[in-house]
């Protein structure tokens, strides 16, 4: 029995001695990157790194980073997919050839002291070639000089950033043979069939795509970039078939035996609903627990969220569980993976407030929508019964002005309306959901993702003042309480702000008149607004305000009120403190556990 602890033990004892430095894993949103939702590699915060930039910790790192992809969201419930994992991340940053680590990679699958799987058990993939690169022979020999008998050739052994673009290039697969007979002749690790279980991916980082639908560029200086799933890699070294029979999922299945009415192994359907539970709680208590805080909304991430919990809810329902024990769950995956990730230990009532607050709201929505669900079906029955008897076919498919409706008055995530469609033989017309849901966007400004990077809902002067007034009361505050104080979040309508900041106390009377004091003192200064770009290193170096980890290398805006605000952020901004007249605190109230929320006008 190995443990996911044992696991990482062993991975930085190996990669360590072998001359790797840990570094920090990073914030499951990623920061600065509109081109995914999360970070879904480890890869994915070395970006600047692996594009040439020098690595503060040298060029040979490595550590473990939280993960969530959504691709395979209709897998999960299987043995082996999870939308959150975790993963065991190594990098090369240089030339390092690839024999050398292909024999690091055989040598900790391997030998004795670290997973001591037999070579017999391992089969790997290599890249079969294209117009961009030949096929990997070196990488194929490489394998084959360790003994590894089953070595694929697969054209499109190719890793590079879901958005497309990034640094990517061919890569080595390695695959743990489960025993389960060929499917057929050409079975191999292309096949989905189960014989083979994908536990490791080294890429060769030897090229770059600069915009979506760009030719690859050869990289100045190629990498190597390898990454592990932990919670698979433990199930193949438990000898169990899903990753849900060990660890905390265990755990979390046991838990929702011991209160739910219908049995794990009833059928497919509730086995699924028991695993689909315990995945989507632990992705949304990382997404709920993340420093740079989600809730469930209706764009971005917080859509995500809000999928998972009410994909949760609804599994639930299939399975006799009552969704108040989600809370014990949450209390479970915070238990176990707290010390490794503070920020969900640290933000466990709020991770399980806004669970509870979402559950709530979709259990409302789910009994009004089930009841327009069945209207809609049978509005289509009685139609099709019409119609019928004209000679006229029907298909059974649910429209998607409906599906829509379902969506946007009832809450219902159109992956549900997909789900329950199916369970009664209905099909969706997903198009024609996306054009009703288009047209939705275009009607509202606030949803479309047409919204400010700093939290701005509407781009008219008024907006961009209380912008400025919000690092003015930003400036303020860290001028009374300390740099400690930082925005947690920022949300402008034309009539007020609102910000978000740690305080560990209710701001007395005095402290907000001191606040708005300093603020309506720098308005009366009449000081202009002015910005400059640079890099993030020059940023720091410049005294500015933000959070700066994982941006090495990026250039960010630096919006300066002299001698009072210096702060990185996306503008835009007034033009001058004076045009802001004269601000005025409204509300300080609290927002979650240590943190306070100030809304304030200009009047
Ligand atoms: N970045 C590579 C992957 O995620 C290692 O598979």
């Amino acid at each position: 029995m190995k443990t996911d602890i044992e696991l990482k033990n062993l991975w930085f004892k190996f990669f360590k001695q072998h001359g790797f430095e840990q570094i920090q894993s990073a914030s499951i949103i990623p920061e600065n990157d509109p081109t995914v939702l999360f970070t879904t590699a480890g890869m994915h915060p070395l970006v600047p790194f692996l594009l040439g930039e020098k690595h503060p910790a040298g060029n040979k790192l490595c550590n473990f980073q939280r993960c969530i992809r959504t691709g395979d969201i209709d897998d999960v419930g299987d043995d082996c997919h999870l939308t959150f994992f975790e993963m065991l991340g190594n990098w090369y940053l240089g030339d390092c050839p690839k024999e050398e680590m292909i024999k690091l990679s055989f040598e900790f699958l391997t030998s004795k002291e670290y997973l001591n799987i037999p070579k017999e058990k391992i089969a790997t993939t290599v890249f079969g070639g294209n117009e961009t690169a030949p096929k990997d022979e070196v990488a194929f020999n490489a394998w084959k000089k360790c003994g590894i008998e089953n070595v694929f050739y697969l054209s499109d052994n190719w890793w590079g950033l879901a958005g497309g673009v990034g640094p990517c290039g061919p890569d080595t697969e390695m695959f743990y043979d489960t025993g389960k007979p060929k499917c057929c002749d050409s079975c191999s690790p292309a096949c989905d069939c189960g014989k083979y279980l994908e536990l490791w991916n080294d890429v060769f980082m030897q090229y770059r795509i600069d915009k979506v639908g760009e030719k690859a560029k050869e990289l100045a200086r190629p990498n190597v970039d390898t990454g592990m799933g932990l919670e698979r890699t433990v199930c193949v070294l438990n000898g169990v078939k899903s990753v849900y029979d060990s660890g905390v999922f265990k755990d979390v299945i046991d838990f929702i035996k011991s209160k739910a009415k219908v049995d794990y192994e009833f059928d497919s359907k509730s086995k699924r609903s028991y695993r689909i539970i315990t995945d989507h709680i632990r992705s949304s208590v990382f997404v709920l627990g993340d420093i740079l805080g989600v809730v469930p909304s209706n764009v971005g991430q917080g859509y995500i969220l809000r999928r998972f919990i009410r994909r949760a809810v609804n599994c639930a329902r299939n399975i006799g569980f009552d969704t108040n024990y989600f809370s014990d769950i949450v209390d479970i995956f915070v238990n176990k993976h707290g010390n490794d990730y503070p920020d969900i230990a640290q933000k466990r009532s709020f991770i399980k407030d806004e669970l509870n607050k979402e559950v709530e709201k979709f259990s409302k929505a789910l009994e009004e929508g089930h009841k327009e669900f069945e209207k809609v079906i049978n509005g289509i029955e009685r139609h099709k019964a019409f119609v019928q008897n004209k000679g006229e076919i029907v298909e059974d498919i649910i429209p998607g002005k409906a599906c829509f409706r379902l969506y946007d008055t009832f809450g219902f995530p159109f992956e549900l309306t997909k789900e329950l469609a199916a369970e009664r033989g209905y099909g969706v017309d997903e198009n024609g959901f996306k054009i009703a849901f288009a047209e939705h966007q275009e009607k509202s400004r606030t949803a479309s993702a047409g919204v400010f990077k700093g939290g701005l809902a509407d781009s008219s002067y008024e907006s961009a003042k209380l912008h400025t007034a919000t690092h003015l009361l930003m400036a303020g505050l860290r001028k009374l309480f300390g740099p400690q104080v930082m925005q947690k979040g920022s949300n402008i309508t034309p009539e007020r702000l609102r910000l978000d900041f740690n305080l560990d106390h209710k701001m007395t009377d005095d402290e907000i008149k001191n606040v708005e004091d300093f603020v309506n003192d720098a308005i009366s200064k009449a000081i202009p607004v002015s910005f400059s770009e640079m890099s993030i290193e020059n940023a720091k170096k410049s005294g500015a305000v933000g959070v700066f980890e994982n941006k090495y290398g990026a250039v960010v805006k630096v919006y300066t009120i002299e001698g009072v605000s210096k702060e990185i952020c996306g503008g835009p901004h007034a033009k001058n403190t004076a045009d802001l007249h004269h601000f005025k605190i409204i509300k300080e109230e609290s927002s979650s556990s240590g943190i306070r929320r100030i809304k304030a006008i200009l009047d």
